[in-house]
């Protein structure tokens, strides 16, 4: 059998020149509860350039050279001896520990319990695009908001990969969701389901929004510092960019949370469904190579994708 597969790493942490498509590199070291997965699609997000350049060094404990991509599609070929639930051949989708090797590869490891059968309404392009940004809206609005029905849930970025879903699952929830964007995209976040669109780059949204229950915060910044301002009493900021000061909500009689998403076959099986029941559906704004990978890490820094950047790594 072949050991070896095509995979972009990195050798060292940089810009986008330190993407490196390679022929021969060893297949991922695989353990007793892992699955090993022949990747068909792997999705690219911002976490993906930030570990690139080094950002996460304090807090992730990555080994160089590293494999990038935390966002698969593709089907079983061998199953660890511990990895049970799954059968060769199975179409699954995951997101995998991001402390592992990831999946700009041919082949990846992930621990069973990370994998769920992909959505079966789903090819693996569009499979690709949903598990980091699904559970990022999970775990943001169900775990941390406990998002419930009449409540208004502000949403930035709403045409983004986290963004775009999260208007789909507030929604599937029952809240009134305000979507903030650039007014080009106004189409699409209203068919997602927007009740309330602003146009961040026209107009402050703190001045536009009141009375907000919960805010889903994914720019960060003074985006984050002036979302205060909308919530009330109670409410919940929620941020997966940076953690808010804690002192600032007990001073204002609300609640803040972070979120760094953690890996979830189950949630990934609960969020399938909702796909195939036709209640959520993930954007994809361009499909590339998997060795234009430094052409997608462009796109995705550029900071105005519509939903996902995905790398087509095997037909
Ligand atoms: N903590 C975690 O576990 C976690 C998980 C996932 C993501 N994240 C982080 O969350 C952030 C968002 O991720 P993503 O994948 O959704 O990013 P993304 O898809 O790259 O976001 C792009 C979107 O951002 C919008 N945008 C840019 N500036 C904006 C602003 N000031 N106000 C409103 N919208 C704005 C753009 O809309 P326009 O073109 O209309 O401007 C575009 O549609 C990233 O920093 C990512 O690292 C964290």
């Amino acid at each position: 059998m072949n050991t070896t597969m095509k995979a972009v790493r990195i050798h060292v942490y940089g810009g986008p020149e330190r993407l490196h498509y390679e022929e021969n590199v060893p297949r991922p070291v695989f353990s007793s509860d892992d699955l090993l997965i022949r990747v068909r699609a792997a999705a690219v997000n911002p976490v993906d350039w930030k570990i690139r350049e080094g950002w996460l060094q304090g807090v992730l404990h990555h080994n160089l050279p590293l494999t990038l991509g935390w966002d698969v599609s593709g089907e079983v070929v061998e199953i660890g001896p511990e990895a049970g639930g799954f059968t060769v051949g199975d179409e699954v989708y995951a997101r995998p520990n991001i402390e592992r090797d990831g999946a700009y590869a041919e082949y990846i490891a992930v621990k069973a319990s990370e994998v769920a059968p992909k959505p079966a309404t789903l090819d693996h392009i569009h499979a690709a695009a949903v598990p980091l940004a699904a559970l990022t809206a999970w775990q943001a609005l169900v775990d941390a908001a406990q998002l419930q029905t009449g409540q208004t849930v502000l949403i930035h970025a709403a045409a983004g990969g986290v963004g775009s879903l999260a208007v789909q699952l507030a929604k599937v929830r029952g809240a009134r969701v305000i979507a903030t964007a650039s007014a080009v995209n106004i189409g699409l976040v209203t068919e997602l389901g927007a009740d309330e669109f602003i146009d961040y780059t026209q107009t402050r949204f703190e001045k536009a929004a009141k009375d907000v229950d919960v805010v889903l915060d994914t720019i960060g910044g003074d985006t984050q510092e002036r979302s205060w301002q909308v919530l009330k009493p109670g409410g919940i900021l929620v941020s997966v960019v940076s953690p808010p000061l804690e002192t600032v909500a007990a001073e204002r009689g609300v609640r803040s949370a972070f979120v760094f998403i953690d890996p979830s076959g189950e949630q990934l099986t609960a969020i399938a469904r909702l796909i195939d029941e036709g209640r959520m559906k993930p954007l994809v704004h361009t499909v590339l190579p998997l060795n234009e990978v430094r052409q997608a890490h462009a796109i995705s820094q550029g900071g105005h994708a519509r939903g996902k950047i995905v790398l087509r790594v095997a037909d």
